[in-house]
């Protein structure tokens, strides 16, 4: 069975077109580490209620925080944990809203037998402050611009994706302008972060 046929941006099932041949991401995701130590901060965020509803962000919402949401989706779904649990990605800017994922990012995931192809760009918007219980930036860019906008009274917690599922502050880099070997390099870095997290859920 592949792992692909989902798109919840769009809210209906998407048809798989995988470019290519599905891949195990099954025996990928099978590999499960056990859960790195939790520094005291990641404890605090992850242990107050489980988190219902996940944001991931990036810059765009094209490259990378898409990724994320489907490889997490994914998981979740694999899992049997995706009943429930919301999540969504989002951009800090605006430029490419409306439009789907990179063309690289929809190809690296499809790799994976993850089709995500339907999702659409969006911006953070305030909203999001109250609709989602945490709120993951991949860089430090991205946690510097997601914290400037939260409003005062917002009772999101805002963390780095890395910090919270593997507990290193690495950076999950912007593969934009690089080739297709940066987007596996970025696919793998959010497979293993997301395998950790789905670990503390
Ligand atoms: P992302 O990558 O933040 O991972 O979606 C980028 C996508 C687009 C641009 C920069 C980064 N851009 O400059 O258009």
């Amino acid at each position: 069975m592949g792992c692909a046929g989902f798109g919840r941006k769009s809210g209906r099932k998407m048809a798989v077109a995988a470019p290519f041949p599905p891949v195990a991401c099954h025996d990928l995701l099978r590999q499960r580490p056990a859960p790195a130590p939790v520094p005291e901060s990641v404890a605090v965020i992850m242990s107050e209620t489980r988190p219902s509803s996940v944001l991931f962000i990036c810059l765009g919402n094209i490259c990378r925080s898409p990724l994320a949401e489907g490889v997490m989706t994914e998981i979740l779904r694999e899992n049997g944990r995706d009943n429930g649990i919301v999540i969504d990605s989002a951009g800090t800017n605006g430029y490419h809203t409306g439009e789907p994922p990179d063309r690289r990012s929809i190809a690296v995931a499809a790799k994976y037998g993850i089709d995500i192809s339907a999702q659409r760009c969006r911006q953070l918007v305030a909203a999001d402050f109250t609709k989602f219980d945490l709120i993951l930036g991949m860089d430090r860019r991205n946690l510097d611009a997601i914290t400037q906008r939260r409003p005062s009274d917002s009772k999101a917690r805002i963390g780095m994706f890395s910090l919270i599922s593997l507990g290193r502050e690495i950076e999950i880099p912007d593969p934009y302008y690089g080739g297709p070997e940066d987007f596996e390099h970025v696919y793998r870095m959010i497979l293993a972060a997301s395998k950790a997290f789905a670990e503390r859920f």
